[in-house]
């Protein structure tokens, strides 16, 4: 038994890399399932649920209010979650994956990328924000990060976004930052140039 529930789907196209999928407040494991199958086709894809539920929704760490997180939770549930990416790769057998995060799964991706970066080899950060007031010190050399965010985010000014990207950048991430004239959902620009991303890597 692994320590999340989760759905796994297995490579049907051994060259692609593997997908961890994080979803958005109030998801679940399915949800982001068919962007996995879309942005990168083939790819084994592991999507956990998140284990923090508030008013019932599902999420990946607590906060204190919309934008206000409880950074000590912050932490111990990136790390909670890098354990269990450990698991599954043992025992599904995969490469260190490339994480696909929305909204609150964009950002305990970004916590895990400063707290555990081995657990990843890249992200993909879509409407993510900084997570922890101070960022660790962190080698990120080697880590490819696309970030998307939204001109007309109501929950994440453009400022903040910029300065995760800045962060993730000063730590040595290759980060490709994408400022797009939408608002919080994900859009067809969004599929499109992760899938973009994702293809052209080398
Ligand atoms: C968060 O709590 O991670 C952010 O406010 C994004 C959200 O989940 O709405």
């Amino acid at each position: 038994e692994l320590s999340f529930i989760h759905r796994y789907v297995p490579t049907t196209e051994p060259g692609r890399p593997p997908l961890l999928l994080l979803h958005g407040t109030g998801g679940n494991e399915d949800d982001l399932i068919p962007l996995g199958q879309t942005i990168s086709p083939g790819s084994a894809l592991l999507s956990p649920r998140g284990k923090v539920l508030e008013n019932g929704m599902p999420r990946f760490f607590r906060r204190l209010a919309e934008g206000v997180f409880d950074e000590a939770d912050v932490k111990a549930r990136a790390h909670e979650l890098a354990d269990f990416v450990a698991e599954a790769r043992k025992a599904y057998g995969l490469n260190a994956p490339i994480a696909v995060g929305f909204s609150n799964g964009a950002n305990i991706a970004a916590a895990m990328l400063m707290l555990r970066p081995e657990a990843l080899a890249g992200a993909v950060l879509l409407r993510a924000m900084v997570p922890l007031s101070e960022t660790p010190k962190v080698d990120l050399s080697g880590k490819r990060v696309l970030m998307l965010s939204g001109q007309m985010d109501p929950i994440i000014p453009v400022e903040n976004s910029s300065r995760l990207a800045a962060a993730l950048g000063a730590s040595g991430a290759e980060v490709r930052h994408k400022t797009l004239p939408v608002g919080h959902g994900l859009s067809q620009q969004d599929v499109l140039l992760t899938r973009d991303w994702l293809t052209n890597r080398e």
